[in-house]
């Protein structure tokens, strides 16, 4: 097949070729982006965009951020990867930096948020065996229904969606699955003796922003505790101010023991992921025993420190609280004037608005053709929900022209 046809647009090449040679694993928009800068993308053809997605929370501090990609390109000249085998000028600092912005002992860098994930399963398992006591092999981990933690067959087993797990299996043993904001169902399976963990997310992002009640975290810790159990937090999406504080765990005041970060820690410009823990736990990992040839690598930290700097300097968890606020109270007036808007729910600029399918059939899809239309990129999940997520350095007049942007796209979506 040709890789050039006469009459197409640059968006309809960009579409046949992906089409044609690449894997059929997504289901994009009909949007080819070439360009970000802070909140804005570009098409292909020229057409600018507010980004309300953020590569699904990678890019809080704001597309090709100048500090992150100075430090990204000054590093690059000089050194990129060196492996585990030597040590670095940079990993040390890195780490140094990274341990003392979140307040643990210890950091164990990885590349992407599913990596972290399974590395903090391993951890448990190690600290279940070593520090517990947990006979071998017979260690287990509680996730929640409704889970995302990435897509490696150890994941999927413990996954609840249908799409991620069907003709997967076999699946990885030792996993227990209870409902999401349910204590009772937590204390019932802590009561097994050899529960190495509670792993969860702080809000289910993937699941459609599903915000727990509050007190539900605090309530997790202190039942773990009680049975010497671990608890893990997957902030790989909800970490880094997206919630409205550096962790959506200090809405709760709460410190995980296990603390999994990805995504916005290089604020999307490469992967890396860490998981953070005290010697106690972290130092159960000895020389040998786990590790990547990306892990730790000298343009991933250097470019680690510097999304991380952008998030205090530019007080990115304030004006994600700020501004999520004025988002929410303007999305429920669209709750109020729209019967199919059924709600609005969120915490700091992770939202979503659930839309309910339209009697000729149109759903959130078609809502988010129209977003594209009028300049808003945004990505509907689970058939009727819309996830809105833009980059944390938004300011509150981009913010309303944004709202009445979906304003105007919801109207014409009721008249269609
Ligand atoms: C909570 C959570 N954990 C883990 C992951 C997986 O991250 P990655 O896609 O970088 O493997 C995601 C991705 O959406 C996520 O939202």
């Amino acid at each position: 097949m040709p890789t050039t046809q006469h009459n197409e647009t640059r968006s309809q090449r960009a579409i046949r070729l992906e089409d044609r040679f690449g894997a059929h694993n997504y289901h994009p928009l009909p949007v080819v982006l070439e360009r970000g800068e802070g909140v804005f993308l570009w098409d292909v053809e020229g057409k600018r965009y507010y980004d309300f997605l953020s590569a699904y929370s990678a890019v809080n501090q704001g597309h090709c951020h100048p500090h992150i990609i100075e430090a990204l390109t000054n590093q690059a000249k000089k050194l990129t990867l060196t492996s585990r085998a030597f040590f670095n000028d940079v990993l040390g600092e890195f780490e140094e930096y990274i341990t003392g912005y979140f307040g643990y002992d210890k950091v164990l860098p990885m590349n992407t948020g599913a990596e972290a994930v399974e590395t903090a399963l391993k951890l448990a398992r190690k600290w279940g065996y070593e520090k517990k006591g947990i006979p071998r092999d017979q260690a287990r981990i509680i996730v929640c229904a409704g889970n995302f933690h990435g897509r490696t067959i150890t994941i999927v087993s413990a996954s609840t969606d249908p799409d991620s797990r069907k003709n997967f299996g076999p699946y990885t043993p030792g996993i227990d699955v209870i409902p999401y904001d349910n204590i009772p169902a937590l204390q019932r399976a802590l009561e097994h003796p050899h529960v190495a963990a509670f792993m969860v997310e702080p809000i289910q992002g993937e699941a459609g922003v599903m915000v727990p009640h509050h007190g539900y975290l605090k309530e997790a810790y202190e039942a773990c505790k009680a049975r010497n159990v671990l608890f893990m937090a997957d902030e790989v999406q909800t970490g880094i101010a997206r919630t409205g504080k550096l962790l959506a765990c200090d809405h709760e005041g709460v410190r995980p023991d296990v603390l999994i970060l990805g995504k916005a820690l290089s604020g999307g410009v490469l992967p890396l992921s860490v998981v953070l823990a005290d010697d106690e736990i972290m130092l159960c990992i000895k020389p040998g025993e786990h590790g990547s040839t990306f892990g730790g690598n000298p343009l991933a930290g250097r470019v680690g420190i510097a999304a991380l700097e952008v998030v205090k300097n530019e007080k990115l968890a304030e004006n994600s609280e700020q501004l999520g606020e004025v988002f929410r109270n303007s999305m429920q007036e669209l709750v109020e004037e729209f019967e199919f808007v059924k709600l609005v729910r969120g915490k700091g600029l992770l939202n979503a608005v659930v839309i309910e399918p339209r009697k000729d059939g149109r759903t959130a899809w078609d809502l988010c053709l129209l977003l594209a239309e009028n300049g808003l990129l945004a990505k509907p999940t689970h058939g009727d929900i819309i996830r809105f997520a833009p980059p944390l350095t938004i300011r509150r007049e981009e913010l309303d022209a944004c709202c009445a942007i979906i304003h105007k796209s919801v109207k014409a979506f009721a008249q269609a």
